[in-house]
């Protein structure tokens, strides 16, 4: 896991004034909304005896620990130990961390990390959310590997004619062949144009308006921004229509990955046409879905020499880079599993793991 940028965890209208657990990062989390409607974010373990504070409630915009009944104000610290007589001190360590957060694009985002605020990498922008013509929808996916696998998926074109070839690439289905594109890099992401034909299977509320594109070529955006966002947008050349997929790849844990997408369109914006929009993202990643399972060692491998590089690659190759750049920076938080339990030949499932963490 890389540390310092900030994670989108879950839908802002998800977090109410009811405590809410929220598992990332090898870590749980617990979210709440105070009297002026602002999120607060804590790490979910009370420090008396570690219950989980999303178990209880919230009191006087302050969160009251379900076991003992200690309140805990936003910024993390204790100020009742209910048990205690009067003037009995309260332990400076009676406390609790917690996260910066903020919200944008309908998501509560945390920053993870320990650099000061003027440092922190700031968030893609993603303009065409809630600007006038564009209609949004979202939606989610739960994949059994390590987010990085993910992410590069969504950011590999040479896979499309392969994996999708019933769907979004039957259109070049029989020519598989990537034009040499440039990756422009910026401090924190990367993006690649390619072009393509438009798939001859779309059915449905959008073949009306794409039939007109015909064989004309499709623009493809591909772009990654660190450690686990990716923006794909697909440009008609009818109507100036797009369509712009965004998608945060939500690491839970080591193995588990959790995408949260959200599909722009600018043309059939009718409320009626969001379930279609919602189900095409949804088909073209369950496509990839057990590939993507399947790939071994689980995680991408730091090292660039580890795995066979394509020049069709060469967005992929951009964001190793950029990651091993975090790594060298010291970035990288220690994973709960070795590398070798990235691998797909483990004996333990993760459920079972659980299972012995909660018996010892
Ligand atoms: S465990 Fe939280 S108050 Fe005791
Ligand atoms: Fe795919």
């Amino acid at each position: 896991m890389l540390k310092n940028f900030w994670y989108a965890c879950e839908l802002s209208s998800a977090i109410t004034s009811k405590p809410k657990r929220v598992t990332m990062l090898n870590q749980e989390f617990v979210l709440y909304r105070n009297s002026q409607k602002e999120v607060v974010a804590l790490n979910d373990v009370c420090p008396h005896r570690g219950a989980a504070l999303s178990n209880g409630w919230v009191e006087d915009d302050c969160i009251r620990c379900p076991y003992h009944g200690w309140k805990y104000q936003a910024d993390g610290t204790c100020i009742k130990i209910p048990a205690n007589q009067p003037g009995v001190p309260i332990p400076k360590r009676a406390r609790i961390d917690t996260y910066p957060v903020q919200e944008k694009y309908g998501f509560v985002w945390l920053f993870w990390g320990d650099i000061p605020e003027k440092e922190r990498p700031p968030l893609p922008s993603l303009p065409e959310f809630g600007a006038p013509g564009w209609r949004a929808v979202y939606g989610q996916l739960h994949w059994n590997t390590h987010y990085t696998r993910v992410l590069e998926n969504a950011i590999d074109i040479s896979h499309v004619p392969f994996i999708h070839v019933n769907s979004i690439g039957s259109g070049i289905a029989d020519q598989p062949r990537i034009e040499e594109y440039d990756v422009s890099i910026g401090e924190w992401s990367g993006s690649a144009t390619v072009t393509a034909s438009q798939s001859n299977k779309t059915k449905g509320f959008w073949k009306t308006i794409l039939s007109k594109q015909g064989s004309r070529p499709l623009s493809v955006t591909l772009s990654f921004y660190m450690p686990n966002i990716s923006r794909l947008e697909f440009g008609f050349s009818i109507g100036h229509f797009r369509i712009i997929l965004f998608i945060i790849h939500v690491p839970i844990d080591d193995r588990t990955t959790m995408s949260k997408w959200i599909v722009l369109r600018n043309f059939i914006t009718v409320p009626l046409a969001d379930g279609d929009a919602r189900k095409r993202a949804l088909k073209t990643m369950l496509e990839d879905k057990p590939i993507i399972e399947s790939q071994n060692p689980k995680i991408i491998p730091n090292d660039l020499t580890s795995e066979l590089h394509a020049p069709s690659d060469n967005l992929s190759i951009a964001y190793r880079k950029l990651r091993k750049k975090c790594l060298d920076m010291g970035w990288g938080m220690e994973s709960h599993l070795s590398q070798s339990d990235y691998t797909n030949s483990h004996v333990a499932e993760p459920s079972q793991d659980l299972a012995i963490a909660k018996v010892f």
